[in-house]
């Protein structure tokens, strides 16, 4: 059953929200716009803000139904390692071709059922890092390595791998945001210049 679990938030995870909203509603297929990135910052960029909610909405509910299922169906499962099943499905999505988001949106929904005090840490990062630095990609990044730091400080929970390896996973997921920053080419949070990498 267990097994089960972790498929269904792969599944989930990987329903490719920003595609769908872009098609559907806009005629857009995102990952050809903008960052070409299926997220939520990208949908903003290309699409405006009121798809970008959208996206945004849809991205954390997939995190927080995956996370919630040990709970929706009793079943004895860590809702923080469901949840970040359904965060691979969301980056590596089944039905788009396994090119999918940066994680950020879904992780928060992960964390908001697994662990609010974690949403709230990692969160208040990405929005301080943002309004210092201007890049998303940079609060972004930071998400990973505030989860590592606040796993270290935390009694009583062994999730300091995990998010060690999250914050490699996230510099691997904003290699493109990387390469343009250092060419000078990565668009800050205002910044109305599309890229194309
Ligand atoms: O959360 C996504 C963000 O970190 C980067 O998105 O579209 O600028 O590559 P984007």
């Amino acid at each position: 059953m267990t097994v089960l679990l972790y498929v269904a938030a792969y599944v989930i995870g990987s329903i490719p929200t920003a595609i769908i909203v872009g098609k559907l509603f806009y005629g857009v297929d995102i990952r050809n716009h903008g960052s070409n990135n299926p997220g939520a910052t990208n949908t903003v960029r290309v699409l405006g803000k009121r798809a970008g909610v959208i996206v945004l909405i849809g991205d954390i509910g997939k995190g927080a139904l995956a996370a919630a299922l040990p709970y929706i169906l009793h079943v004895d499962a860590d809702p923080l390692l469901i949840g970040l099943v359904a965060v691979l499905g969301h980056c590596f999505p089944i039905f788009a071709n396994f090119r999918g988001g940066k994680a950020i949106a879904t992780t928060a929904g992960t964390l908001l059922i697994a662990n609010p005090w974690m949403l709230v840490v990692a969160y208040v990062s990405f929005f301080g890092v943002i309004f210092a630095t201007k890049y998303v990609f940079m609060g972004s990044i930071s998400v990973g390595v505030a989860l590592f730091i606040y796993s270290l400080l935390e009694p009583g929970q062994s999730y300091e791998l995990i998010f060690f390896f999250f914050i490699l996973f996230l510099i691997f997921l904003h290699r493109s945001n990387i390469r343009n920053f250092k060419a000078h080419k990565e668009p800050k949070v205002n910044d109305k210049n599309l890229k194309n990498d």
